[in-house]
């Protein structure tokens, strides 16, 4: 038997759409493999291939051809420029939550065989509050709720900790202010929400800081390339590299474990 330590599984979600999931999935991703972890960012959005694009690797192959029985997950699984592995998403992903038992067992399987040579795996949700995006919320060890100081990304964060909360998660959120001006409007947006979150639903959100405003970010993307490699000493460089740190500084999540086969027994 292995000492390794389980893998850390932090899913990231917002909500609304476009308010920076999937850069802040492939940046502190590329963060954490710049700290020596191994990293696998999973792309469970379906469809336009984001996480692939932003780390500049395109793959032959995506997860659903693991749910055909086609592939293994190591055979979908691309290496990338910066040292992050990616699961692309692609059809199927919308079917996991309803998996038959036998394709459920192969997908645990198949989980369980990459688990040994991982330290940290990333799940990028697609935007909405679907079935399928709390299925994956809740099983993930860490939750990250990306939040842009706007009324509609607000409402829709807090509308995700309120499904999440009447399905009995109430542990390991992380409030996660995106695009914002500075550190201090992060904090504030932080506390206001959780404010609400506190005396409505009883639960508190995390902090870890917040992700500012950096055009370096979007001219990175434009170069198909994390800002960490685009722009080393760039401000949303720096924001992605503490965010690293801060994750890594954590205690184990509450959950029962915050590892991998707890990812997929919890979700299937
Ligand atoms: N901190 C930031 N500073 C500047 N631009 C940003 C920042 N975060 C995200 N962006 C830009 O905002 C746009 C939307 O980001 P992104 O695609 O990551 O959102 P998303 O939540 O994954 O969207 P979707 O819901 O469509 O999956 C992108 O062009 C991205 O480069
Ligand atoms: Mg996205």
């Amino acid at each position: 038997m292995s000492t390794k330590k389980r893998p850390d599984v932090i899913g990231v979600a917002s909500g609304k759409g476009g308010v920076g999931k999937t850069t802040i999935a492939v940046n502190l991703a590329t963060a954490m493999a710049a700290e020596g972890r191994k990293v696998v960012l999973f792309d469970a959005d379906m469809g336009l291939a984001n996480a692939q694009i932003a780390l500049g690797q395109k793959a032959p192959f995506h997860f659903g051809h693991v749910l055909t029985g086609e592939k293994t997950l190591e055979e979908v699984m691309v290496a990338t420029p910066h040292g992050v592995k990616l699961i692309p998403g692609g059809s199927g992903i919308s079917e996991l939550a309803n998996l038959d038992p036998v394709a459920s067992g192969a997908v645990v399987q198949a989980f369980s065989q990459i688990q040994d040579d991982l330290d940290v795996l990333i799940v990028d949700a697609a935007a909405g509050i679907s079935s399928q995006v709390i299925t994956f919320m809740r099983a993930v060890g860490r939750r990250l709720i990306v939040v842009k100081d706007e009324p509609s990304s607000i409402a829709d964060a807090y509308g995700m900790i309120k499904v999440l909360a009447q399905e009995g998660v109430t542990n390991d959120i992380y409030l996660l202010p995106n695009m914002m001006e500075d550190q201090a409007a992060g904090a504030m947006l932080h506390a206001r929400i959780n404010d609400v979150a506190s005396r409505f639903l009883g639960l508190q959100l995390g902090y870890l800081g917040s992700i500012e405003h950096d055009e370096l970010i979007l001219a990175g993307l434009r170069k198909n390339k994390p800002v960490l490699a685009h722009a080393p000493g760039s401000l949303g460089a720096r924001n992605f590299r503490d965010l690293a740190t801060s994750l890594r500084n954590l205690p184990p999540p509450q959950g029962i474990d915050g590892g991998i086969s707890f990812f997929l027994e919890r979700q299937l």
